[in-house]
């Protein structure tokens, strides 16, 4: 199956974007033709310092490439390295109802979170739409909060397959993977983990960081020996995701029975990150001083990215007659 997916460099990753989407990366490199990118078209609509942008792309490709993704298996890109991404975005634009775009979420919240109501915001959606075309993309691996772009990006892609593309088509439909138990990571104050609401922890942090960043989690006041309910606590669902099965066991046995605090919970939590981005973390360091295999990798995945754009792009462009 062919795989695509992206990730916006608009700071640092923290752990919504690696539960939600790289662990997925990571398991579906193998035995699939997968595309991963870093989108920096897409961060433009909110990073405008050059010097800034070009070392949060660096910063992404080596996050990517610590935490597991593999360039003899998977096609790491940079989205602007393909510019044939936006000549698609305007071919699909010229299909696109405004009232698609009107109803977006994301760009009414952006709005109202105060970010100037630009054009290249409100049309994001269809440049990601291009993204995931431009590759004949089966399935997109992404947290809930872009389930509305896939949407949209199969709306475009069979408006224009039923405006221009006979018979055949010219698009393939592409569904969202989205796994349950981590389409939506809480924060630190419970909302969805997200910069723009800075409640984030960074994958990347130093190890006393995010000891301390965890003990800022929002919980509620029940008392230490009171009985808790681990299946609607935050905390204890991200502990989850990160605990060994023992201490999970133990965890969730103290929260039913009461004896644990939430101070405890947090410090644990602590601990399970930093021990599962140790390796990482190592890894990063190497990357990091060898910013030259860094570029060979974003190279070697522009190449192999554009031959496949560029035979899409063109089936595209026939179709509707330019060029
Ligand atoms: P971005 O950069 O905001 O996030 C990258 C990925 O991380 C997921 N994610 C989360 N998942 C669960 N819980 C959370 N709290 C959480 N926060 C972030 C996101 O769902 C995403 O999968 N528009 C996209 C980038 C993009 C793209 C694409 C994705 C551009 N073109 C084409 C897929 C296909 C974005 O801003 O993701």
């Amino acid at each position: 199956m062919r795989i695509l997916s992206g990730i916006q460099p608009s700071g640092a990753l923290h752990i919504g974007n690696y539960l939600g989407a790289i662990q997925q990366y990571i398991a579906l490199q193998d035995g699939n033709e997968a595309f991963y990118f870093v989108a920096d078209y897409h961060a433009l609509t909110s990073v405008r310092d050059a010097g800034k942008l070009r070392q949060y792309v660096f910063d992404v490709m080596v996050d990517m490439l610590s935490l597991g993704l593999d360039p003899e298996k998977a096609v790491l890109f940079v989205q602007s390295d393909v510019p044939e991404t936006v000549e698609l975005a305007w071919l699909l634009s010229t299909v696109t109802p405004m009232g698609w775009l009107e109803k977006c979420v994301s760009y009414k919240d952006k709005v109202q979170q105060g970010l100037p109501a630009e054009h290249g915001l409100f049309a994001y959606p269809v440049l990601q739409a291009a993204d995931i075309l431009l590759y004949d993309a089966d399935l997109v691996p992404v947290g809930q909060d872009q389930k509305q772009h896939l949407e949209i990006t199969r709306d475009v892609a069979e408006r224009f397959n039923n405006v221009y593309g006979g018979k055949k088509g010219v698009f393939r439909l592409p569904k969202p993977y989205i796994l349950d138990n981590v389409a939506v990571i809480p924060g630190l104050d419970g909302r969805k983990m997200s910069k723009s609401y800075n409640n984030t922890i960074e994958i990347f942090d130093e190890p006393a960081v995010i000891r301390k960043k965890v003990k800022r989690f929002v919980t509620d006041s029940t008392p230490v020996e009171a009985p808790k309910n681990p299946d609607t606590c935050p905390l204890f669902g991200l502990f989850k995701l990160f605990a060994k099965p023992d201490d999970l066991a133990e965890v969730e046995r103290r929260y039913r029975e009461g004896g644990i605090g939430y101070g405890e919970v947090k410090t644990r939590l602590g601990e399970a990150l930093v021990e599962r981005f140790a390796e990482p973390r190592e890894r990063r360091a190497e990357w990091v001083a060898h910013p030259d295999r860094v570029a060979k990798v974003r190279a070697a995945g522009a190449e192999k990215a554009r031959a496949t754009a560029r035979t899409i792009l063109e089936k595209a462009r026939a179709a509707c007659g330019v060029g």
